[in-house]
């Protein structure tokens, strides 16, 4: 019996959808505990690419089971596609379950997302547009009548439900943003053709969420990342759930002491997508090598990420939020070419030094990061299969890494694919 947490270090994107896959071969069950598809996992497989954004990357194992847990939302559109798109290539996804009580992302939902945006101005958050807040501020709100996905069980139900969100949302809709209202029937046939593919994979997972930590290891994924968490992120620059280590007991039921393990993940460098202070960016070649050498596109809405060098600040803050034991390194072989590399180690902010992030948010926007040079190895490490046949620059740089996050090493990633990565 075990639970291990996978969560994001950073501003999400941090690979964990490859760490998952590989620790998916061996867990009795995977379970998504927050967000929707405003993720983007990529994993490949024997040279295949695989790209989702809401189903868990652990779907390729179809002996482990998949579960969106209750504090996921879910887009049926989405889930329908993907869902598709994995038997068109072979995999059943007989083995994916959604819970009963997770949000619906409605039309409306997204509808709003893209008015809000549009309101906030030069403030906007740059959200990925799939409806995530309105949807998240409805659950919280305890909206009468929002739609949870047991209520796609039954058409009647689901048609007067959007019936009565409507005659709410188009007041906001139209007086709040002078926007079109929206027609209930028309918002019913947007989703009408998921209802089929969605329907037989909606379940009281409690028991399998049980069942599954019981009979071996339970792989709780976060989606995003430390510094998008609602409560511990940037805010208002972040998202409206909980990636932190402790959204996996809120997302899914499972006891902060049934956690054994919590594996940090986290990118050799930084990235981050849409607004929001960002210590250690680069704004010149170098960021702009990091991002096409790392492929730093996001995999949900195409824009180009924001890259920068480690930042050690928050990683230990990272460490420290979610109780890490150990962290998951990826994407190292993307600095392979880097003559010099640098991490911050501390923040300075009117002369005084700050080892973690500070909590007053209006403050980061005026740290300086103080930087600590370590020479590159500059030779691929893509065929790189232990820690001890790394060249010694390497070596030296991950184990900073460690020691800045004040824990062990799980594994390196030194390339996409599943054999690329050297698991401790
Ligand atoms: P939302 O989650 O769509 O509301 O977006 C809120 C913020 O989180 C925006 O800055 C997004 O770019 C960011 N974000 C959301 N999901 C991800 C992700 O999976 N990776 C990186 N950034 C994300």
């Amino acid at each position: 019996m075990a639970a291990k947490v996978i969560v994001g270090a950073q501003w999400g994107d941090e690979g964990k959808g490859k760490i998952t896959d590989i620790m998916a071969e061996t867990a009795t069950a995977v379970v998504r505990y927050q967000g929707g598809n405003n993720a983007g996992h990529t994993v490949v497989v024997n040279g295949d690419e695989f790209k989702l954004h809401l189903i868990p990357s652990g779907i390729l194992h179809e002996d482990t089971l998949c579960i969106m847990a209750s504090g996921t939302i879910i887009d049926p559109n989405c889930m329908k596609d993907e869902i598709e798109g994995l038997r068109e290539r072979g995999f059943s996804c007989d083995n994916l379950l959604v819970s009963v009580n997770a949000h619906v992302i409605m039309p409306y939902h997204r509808v709003l997302d893209g008015l809000q945006e549009q309101s906030r101005g030069n403030k906007s958050i740059g959200t990925t547009k799939r409806g995530i807040g309105p949807t998240y501020t409805d659950k919280t709100a305890r909206m009468p009548r929002s739609i949870r996905m047991a209520d796609l069980l039954d058409d009647d139900t689901l048609r007067s439900m959007i019936d009565d969100q409507l005659a709410q949302k188009n007041v906001l809709i139209r007086a709040l943003y002078g926007a079109e209202p929206l027609d209930a029937g028309e918002v019913y046939d947007e989703i009408a053709p998921a209802l089929d593919v969605v329907r037989p994979h909606i379940a009281d997972v409690r028991g399998d969420i049980r069942n599954a930590l019981e009979n071996g290891e339970l792989v709780l994924e976060g989606a995003q990342g430390t510094f998008l968490d609602l409560d511990y992120g940037t805010y208002p620059y972040v998202t409206s759930s909980h990636p932190v280590a402790g959204g996996a007991c809120l997302g899914t039921g499972v006891g902060p002491t049934e956690i054994d393990e919590v594996i940090a993940i986290v990118k050799a460098y930084t990235t981050r997508v849409g607004a929001g202070d960002f210590p250690t960016e680069l704004h010149d070649k170098t960021g702009e090598r990091l991002r096409e050498r790392g492929a730093e596109f996001g995999t949900t809405t195409g824009r180009p990420r924001r890259c920068g060098w480690l930042d050690g600040v928050a990683l230990r803050t990272a460490a420290e939020i979610n109780s890490a034991t150990g962290i998951a390194i990826t994407k190292l072989d993307v600095l392979d070419e880097e003559e010099t590399i640098r991490v911050a180690t501390a923040y300075e902010i009117d002369g005084e030094r700050y080892e973690r992030m500070p909590e007053n948010l209006d403050m980061l926007g005026e740290v300086k990061p103080v930087y600590e040079e370590m020479p590159g190895w500059q030779t691929s490490l893509c065929e790189v299969t232990a820690l001890e046949d790394m060249p010694d620059e390497a070596r030296r740089y991950v184990d900073r890494m460690a020691e800045l996050a004040d824990c062990d090493i799980w594994c390196v990633s030194v390339g996409p694919a599943r054999d690329q990565t050297i698991i401790l």
